[in-house]
C-alpha cells in the first residue's frame, strides 16, 4: 500500500472533517501518499483527485459540513460508471480508498472492492441506521442540534399551554426521534420502527393537560408523516393549540460534538490502519467503545435490532 484517496458521499454529517483530518493525518504518519477526492463518486468518476498533506486538514476538526464537499451520484449506481471510477483510481496509483458515508456509499464501496479496489468504509451519517455500529459519526451532534430547539420550544410551549411538534430527520430508522425524545423529555416519540395510535396519542394529549401538564412535546420522525398535517388533526380532536416545527437541514451542520469528534478520530486512524494490513472490503464502527473492523458484506447484511429498552424508557418516563 503506496497511496491511498478519500471521499465523502451521501448526505453530509457533522464530524466528517474529523476522519478525513484523520485519515490524511495517520496516512501520512505511515509514509503513505494521501489523495483527497472532491464531491464523492461524482468527482472519482471525474477524476477530481488532489494531493493531500498535513496542513490540507488543519483547522478543519472543529468545522461542520466536508471540505471534500459531497454528492449522490446517479452514474456510480451503474457498472459502467464504477468500472470508470476503479480506472481513474488505477491512473492515479490508488491502491487503497476510504469511503465517509452512509448505507448508500458504502454499497459503492463494496461493488469497487469487487473491482479490485481496496476499500474501507467510515460510517459518517446524522441517521444512526448502520446495524453493526453502534454510533455513527455526526449523530451525537445532530442530537444536540435537535436538543438545543427543543430546550426552546419548551419555553414557548409552556408559555402558550400549546402542544409543539417537532419534525426530525430518519426515514426508516427513528433514532434521532427517539434519542433526543429521551433527552429532550418529550412527551410522545413517533418513529418509524414503531409507528402510533392517533386516537391513543389524543388521549395522551389530553391526559396530560388534565394532569397539569404545562405543554405537549411530540417529537416525530420524517419517515411517519409530516408534523404540519399531524397538527392540524391533533388541535382539531384535542381542542388544544398545537404548532409543528420541521428542524429540516439544520440538523446537519454544525460544529461536531467532542464525542463525534473523538469517533471520527478513532475511526479514521482504524480505517488507514486496516489498509495497511492488507484488509479490503471492510467497514469501520464501534462496538462496546472498542473500535472494529467488520467485512462489508456481513456488515450490511446484519439485520437491524431495535433497541425496544430505549423506547420503553421513553414512553415510562413521559407520562
Ligand atoms: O441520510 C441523511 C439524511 O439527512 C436523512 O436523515 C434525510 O432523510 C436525508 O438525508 C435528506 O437528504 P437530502 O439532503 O438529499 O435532502
Amino acid at each position: 500500500m503506496k497511496t491511498i484517496a478519500v471521499l465523502t458521499s451521501g448526505g453530509d454529517a457533522p464530524g466528517m472533517n474529523a476522519a478525513i483530518r484523520a485519515v490524511v493525518r495517520t496516512a501520512l504518519d505511515k509514509g503513505l501518499k494521501v489523495m483527497g477526492i472532491q464531491r464523492g463518486y461524482s468527482g472519482l468518476i471525474n477524476g477530481e483527485l488532489f494531493e493531500m498533506q498535513r496542513h490540507s486538514v488543519s483547522d478543519i476538526i472543529q468545522r461542520g459540513g466536508t471540505i471534500l464537499r459531497t454528492a449522490r451520484c446517479a452514474e456510480f449506481l451503474k457498472e459502467e460508471g464504477r468500472k470508470k471510477a476503479a480506472d481513474v483510481l488505477r491512473v492515479f496509483g490508488v491502491d487503497g480508498l476510504v469511503v465517509i458515508g452512509g448505507n448508500g456509499s458504502f454499497m459503492g464501496a463494496q461493488k469497487l472492492s469487487k473491482l479490485g479496489i481496496a476499500t474501507v468504509g467510515l460510517p459518517g451519517t446524522i441517521d444512526n441506521d448502520l446495524s453493526y455500529t453502534d454510533y455513527t459519526i455526526g449523530f451525537d451532534t445532530t442530537l444536540n442540534t435537535v436538543l438545543d430547539a427543543i430546550n426552546k420550544l419548551r419555553d414557548t410551549s409552556t408559555s402558550h399551554e400549546r402542544v409543539s411538534i417537532v419534525e426530525v430527520m430518519g426515514r426508516d430508522c427513528g433514532d434521532i426521534a427517539l434519542y433526543s425524545g429521551i433527552a429532550g423529555g418529550a412527551e410522545s416519540v413517533i418513529i418509524p420502527e414503531k409507528g402510533y395510535d392517533f386516537d391513543k396519542l389524543c388521549k395522551t394529549i389530553l391526559e396530560g393537560k388534565l394532569n397539569g401538564k404545562m405543554h405537549n412535546l411530540i417529537i416525530l420522525a420524517e419517515g411517519v408523516g409530516g408534523a404540519a398535517e399531524l397538527a392540524k388533526k391533533v388541535e382539531e380532536v384535542t381542542g388544544i393549540e398545537t404548532r409543528s416545527t420541521i428542524l429540516g437541514h439544520i440538523q446537519r451542520g454544525g460544529s461536531p460534538s467532542a464525542f463525534d469528534r473523538m469517533l471520527a478520530s478513532r475511526m479514521g486512524v482504524r480505517a488507514v490502519e486496516a489498509l495497511i494490513e492488507g484488509k479490503t472490503s471492510r467497514v469501520v464502527g464501534i462496538r462496546d467503545n472498542k473500535i472494529v473492523d467488520d467485512d462489508i458484506d456481513d456488515a450490511l447484511a446484519m439485520p437491524r435490532k431495535f433497541n425496544e429498552e430505549l423506547y420503553n424508557i421513553a414512553n415510562m418516563l413521559s407520562k
